[in-house]
């Protein structure tokens, strides 16, 4: 972690808790996470129960994040929800081509690239999420699997459209395994993906970018995975569910 770039811990509850459970942790986390200022502190509940969690953070230094959106602002797409929808139910920030997206939903770089553009022009931060697959991993591919997805999740931007991108590195053998990266994996690829962004985008972007690791992040690696100079902070799952456990994470 660089003292420049401020450490974000974002937990994406996916598809966990009614909107009386969401509330109900998040106005715990705010009381746990009290005077927490040199990091921020995020958290991703389900569409249905951003309102109520805005409620009770409203005021507190946690932020609003949704997990997806769709590119156009309105129409008839039943079932999807747009960036300017996000904001006016108090998001900061959206999640972007998370891996469950990409193997559920079937969301491909080329979607990932139109969603990341409607989330910058609604203002809203996006969280791009890129990571290789056990396989691609283990036939040595990781590199150029990053190297796509960045290239092409990122295609056509300007270094100013991107300026507060955040990129969430999220190798997929790693979510929900409880399998971790070891910190030194997660350095390497880290290290990569801003030598990405300078090549794309020059040094002082590189330099800012804030790059969060995700998968299996608990309370007993946090610390480790932190102490590496490329991670920037991380995309919890799991272990944000709970407003202690998770305030524990964000207390590194
Ligand atoms: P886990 O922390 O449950 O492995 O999930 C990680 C993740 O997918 C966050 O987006």
């Amino acid at each position: 972690m660089e003292q420049n770039r401020k450490p974000l811990i974002a937990g994406n509850w996916k598809m966990f808790k009614t909107c009386s459970e969401a509330a109900d942790t998040a106005e715990k986390l705010v009381k746990l996470t009290a005077g927490v200022n040199d990091r921020e502190v995020l958290i991703a509940p389900t569409f249905t129960a951003l309102s109520d969690v805005r409620n009770v953070i409203k005021g507190s230094h946690v932020l609003l994040g949704g997990q997806n959106l769709f590119w156009e602002n309105e129409g008839a797409y039943t079932g999807e929800i747009s960036g300017q929808m996000l904001v006016s139910a108090g998001c900061s920030h959206v999640i972007i081509g998370h891996s469950e997206r990409r193997q559920y939903f079937f969301e491909t770089d080329e979607t990932v690239n139109k969603k990341i553009k409607a989330a910058i022009q609604s203002k809203l931060i996006p969280i791009f999420c890129i990571g290789e697959s056990e396989k691609e991993r283990e036939s040595k591919n990781t590199f150029s699997v990053l190297d796509k997805q960045v290239s092409k999740g990122l295609k056509d931007f300007s270094s100013d459209d991107v300026k507060e991108l955040v990129i969430a590195y999220e190798p997929v053998w790693a979510i929900g395994t409880g399998k971790t990266a070891t910190s030194a994996q997660a350095q390497e690829a880290h290290l990569f993906i801003r030598s990405l962004i300078e090549k794309k985008f020059g040094k002082m972007l590189a330099k800012s970018l804030r790059i969060l690791y995700g998968g299996s992040v608990k309370q007993n690696n946090i610390a480790e995975l932190m102490s590496m100079p490329d991670v920037d902070g991380a995309l919890v799952g799991g272990a944000s569910l709970d407003a202690e456990t998770y305030a524990k994470i964000v207390h590194f």
